[in-house]
């Protein structure tokens, strides 16, 4: 393990044995080794978790791009700052916002009260640049989450300002875990330059692409697993656009959770992932002899991520049979009783019109323009509504309102060429069947509905609010494929 805090404490590799993890969970050098990023207090008696996380643009250097810093936009100037707790542990998170432009935080995959998820104008007021705002609650579940703006989100995300969410499970039997942000950046990687980051054919299309494949930064890292033993791996799809077909090439891999929630262990041949999909594998290399690669099949040529190197001189014994993750808790849809609503994710048929700015009855002047956090074009629709609704004085009406504690199967159709990551609030979905792609039954907060493909999903509305439902491709996002799903 000595090898993973070596790496971490290089920068290039967010790793953390999770021995290492729970025992220094009281003092700053654990999240210290986890990127030295920032502020973090633990109050071990009332198990709260400070953070502090400064968001601003900040000149970074890409491991992938060693001495071109570009301007990018950072929590405490570092790409994805990691955040590790506990299971049952109050994170008290304090977002300061040195942006020229309003900011907030979404809790991506928890399922947190609906006023701590994050979205300006619908949840919380916009964090103004100089303002501060505090989230603070307790993750119900454990798993491999990630947190982000909800406003401006292609230039702030875009930039990079985005983190990671680790909830360690006590329970959970791997020694071994490391985390994988693998995002691409628009860059001219001769100037050393940001590329524009949105284009109006990528985002009326599959998004615009970024031009550097990296994992944390890196251009293909390695990060070392000990030989013969089960090690965790946390892959984290956060690129904008992106769609990939993960598969491990040199080891024996399984699937052990899939945004966050445990499932199986599942054999993988190789799983879909648009951008905020999370998948959990348990690989095993066999001695120390062995190399495992990451690998996206989605390309015309296999590309290589991230490789695995055998440390020590272990020498795997057995059948490969991984130990399952403590199980979730989420609850069980009621099918039998659910109600069926269908949703069509399409283009748009006319471009929504951004009404005019309004002033509210306190004087504040609400600017739809940016209170919808859209930008003028609009390009896609979901149930034929693009966000806003055409003409409305303010946010657009629910797509739909839900009855609290009732359960649901949200069946989804995707009318287009392209695929799209559909997220939604605040829920964990059970994944019935999709019509495309082979997919066990398995728990998510993120489906990618590929091109032509319909998708059941149920789910328990367990939690009133307006929770929102969109296109996680950034480009998408904010060119109309959004909505609110209503729970009372
Ligand atoms: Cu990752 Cu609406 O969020
Ligand atoms: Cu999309």
């Amino acid at each position: 393990m000595r090898q993973d805090v070596a790496k971490t404490r290089r920068g290039s590799s967010l790793s953390l044995d999770r021995r290492q993890a729970l025992a220094l969970l009281g003092g700053a050098g654990a999240f210290a080794l986890a990127g030295d990023v920032g502020v973090q207090g633990v109050h071990a008696a009332e198990k709260i978790v400070e953070v502090g996380l400064e968001a601003r643009e900040t000149p970074f250097a890409l491991p992938a791009l060693p001495g071109k810093p570009l301007p990018l936009y950072l929590y405490d100037g570092k790409p994805f700052r990691l955040i590790r707790l506990t299971k049952g542990e109050r994170l008290r998170a304090k977002l300061t916002n040195h942006l020229a432009e309003h900011t907030s935080i979404h809790w991506h995959g928890l399922r947190i009260a609906n006023g701590m998820d994050g979205i300006p104008w619908l949840t919380q007021p916009p964090t103004e640049p100089g303002q501060s705002y505090t989230y603070d609650f307790v993750p119900p579940d454990s798993g491999t989450f990630f947190f982000h703006p909800h406003c401006d989100v292609i230039g702030q995300i875009g930039r990079g300002l985005s983190g990671i969410l680790i909830v360690d499970n006590p329970d959970d039997p791997y020694r071994s875990d490391h985390v994988l942000a693998v995002r691409d950046w628009r860059v001219d990687t001769a100037k050393g330059a940001l590329l524009p980051i949105s284009t109006d054919l990528g985002a009326a299309k599959a998004g615009t692409f970024g031009t550097l494949r990296t994992v944390n930064g890196a251009a293909q890292p390695d990060f070392p697993v000990v030989a013969g033993e089960y090690a965790r791996i946390r892959v984290l799809a956060v690129d904008p656009t992106r769609i990939m077909e993960i598969g491990i090439e040199g080891a024996e891999a399984a699937i052990i959770a899939v945004d966050g929630f445990a499932v199986g262990p599942l054999p993988l041949e190789s799983w879909r992932m648009g951008m905020a999909m999370r998948l959990d594998l348990a690989i095993r290399l066999k001695d120390k002899a062995t190399t495992a690669r990451l690998v996206d099949y989605f390309g015309a040529e296999p590309t290589t991520l991230a490789t695995f190197s055998a440390s020590g001189e272990g020498v795997a014994k057995g059948d490969f049979a991984p130990p399952a993750l403590a199980p979730h808790g989420l609850p069980e849809p009621d099918l039998a009783n659910a109600q069926t609503i269908p949703f069509l994710f399409s283009a748009s048929s006319a471009p929504g019109q951004v009404p005019e700015p309004i002033t509210l009855p306190n004087g504040v002047v609400f600017d739809p323009a940016d209170g919808l956090c859209v930008s003028s074009r609009t390009f896609w629709s979901i149930n034929r509504t693009s966000w806003p609704g055409k003409g409305a004085p303010g946010l657009p009406q629910p797509l739909v309102t839900l009855e609290r504690g009732k359960s649901y199967i949200f069946e989804l159709t995707n009318t287009t060429p392209h695929s799209h990551p559909i997220h939604i609030h605040g829920f964990g979905a059970k994944v019935l069947d999709c019509s495309q792609l082979a997919r066990p039954v398995h728990r998510a907060d993120t489906m990618l509905l590929t091109t032509k493909e319909r998708i059941r999903m149920a789910f328990v509305a367990d939690h009133p609010g307006d929770w929102m439902f969109h296109c996680h491709i950034l480009e998408h996002e904010e060119t109309g494929m959004m909505g609110i799903i209503r729970v009372v």
